[in-house]
Parts: structure tokens; C-alpha cells; sequence
């Protein structure tokens, strides 16, 4: 595979890695869940689950979109409504898959931010490539790629986040 096409893979993905980095810089405010907890006596999603979170990251990432066609129109076949509604489902895809990530985790006992090896790093991307499947793909070499250089740009970023004070924990 040519270093070009993992450029464009890393082109591609990039509104859902914009949607599931910023709720750590706008979320806040009102949890998902309300509070409320499941039938195991454990909170639904947790604190770390908040609207604002949820709506900012999909605002930022789709809004990512639209810059990323001024950049490479060509690579969204010339069309502005492809660009934002692939922007827009990646970003949804991503905190959906975030969202469910936490379920788990929750219903496995552990507390919020409490790292899961591969859910976190990864369930938000495979939900993404999964939600932007029918408006636009990328190779298996390119999704394989991907798989393996998420995890590190996953860690690198938390330990940014929790290094300008913005994260408790560096994961
Ligand atoms: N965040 C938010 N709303 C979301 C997702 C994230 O407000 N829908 C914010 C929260 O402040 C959260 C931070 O972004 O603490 C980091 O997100 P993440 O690592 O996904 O959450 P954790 O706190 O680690 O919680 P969990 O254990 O449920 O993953
Ligand atoms: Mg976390």
C-alpha cells in the first residue's frame, strides 16, 4: 500500500477523531443519563456522557467537514453535501460509539475515565467507519491501517488533554 493512501485514510477519518476529541474541551453540564442508573444499580453512561459533548463534538467534527473540502474538493467527487454529510456521519458514529463504549464499561463496574484497552481507542472508530459506510468507504487495507495507528494518536492526544490540565488521567 502506498504511503499516499494511508495520508488519505487518515484524511478520511479525521471529523471522527475531531468529534471524539472535543467533549473534552466543550462537554460539561447535564450527564446523558440524568443520573440514573441501570438495573445493576450502576449509572446508564456515567458523567463523563454529557449533551454538550455529545452535540459539540458532532457540530465541530461536521464543521471540520466543510473545511476539509475547501482543501481536496476532488476528493469528496467535487460535492459540498458529500463532504458534510460523511463529516457528519463520521462524527455521529464516533460519539455513538463512544457513548456505547461507556455503557459497557459501566455495566462491567468500571468508573468513569477508568481505561478499557481497544474499546476506547478503537469502538468510536469502527462505529464511525460503520455510521459513514453508505456516503463513503475506504479500503480494508486502508480500515486495517487505521485500526493499528488509532491507539497511538488515541494516547497521544489524552496525554496532551491531561498535560494542559484538560484530563485527570493521562489515558
Ligand atoms: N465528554 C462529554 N460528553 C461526551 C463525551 C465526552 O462531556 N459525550 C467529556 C467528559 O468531560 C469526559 C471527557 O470528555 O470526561 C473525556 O471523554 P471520555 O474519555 O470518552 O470519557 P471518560 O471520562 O473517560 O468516561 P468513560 O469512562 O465513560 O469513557
Ligand atoms: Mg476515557
Amino acid at each position: 500500500m502506498s504511503l499516499s493512501s494511508l495520508a488519505w485514510a487518515v484524511w478520511y477519518i479525521l471529523p471522527a477523531y475531531v468529534a471524539n476529541a472535543s467533549p473534552v474541551l466543550v462537554g460539561g453540564g447535564r450527564p446523558m443519563d440524568m443520573g440514573r442508573k441501570w438495573r445493576d444499580g450502576k449509572r446508564i453512561l456515567g458523567d463523563g456522557k454529557t449533551w454538550r459533548g455529545f452535540f459539540g463534538g458532532i457540530a465541530i467534527g461536521t464543521a471540520f467537514g466543510a473545511f476539509q473540502y475547501l482543501i481536496t474538493p476532488s476528493f469528496y467527487g467535487g460535492s459540498f453535501k458529500t463532504a458534510l454529510s460523511l463529516a457528519f456521519l463520521l462524527s455521529l458514529g464516533a460519539l455513538v460509539g463512544d457513548l456505547v463504549g461507556s455503557f459497557f464499561k459501566r455495566r462491567a463496574g468500571l468508573p468513569r475515565g477508568y481505561p478499557a484497552i481497544g474499546l476506547d481507542q478503537l469502538g468510536f472508530l469502527i462505529s464511525a467507519l460503520a455510521f459513514a459506510y453508505p456516503v463513503k468507504t475506504i479500503g480494508p487495507g486502508q480500515m486495517i491501517f487505521l485500526l493499528i495507528f488509532t491507539p497511538f494518536l488515541h494516547w497521544g492526544t489524552n496525554y496532551a488533554a491531561y498535560k494542559i490540565g484538560k484530563k485527570e488521567v493521562p489515558w
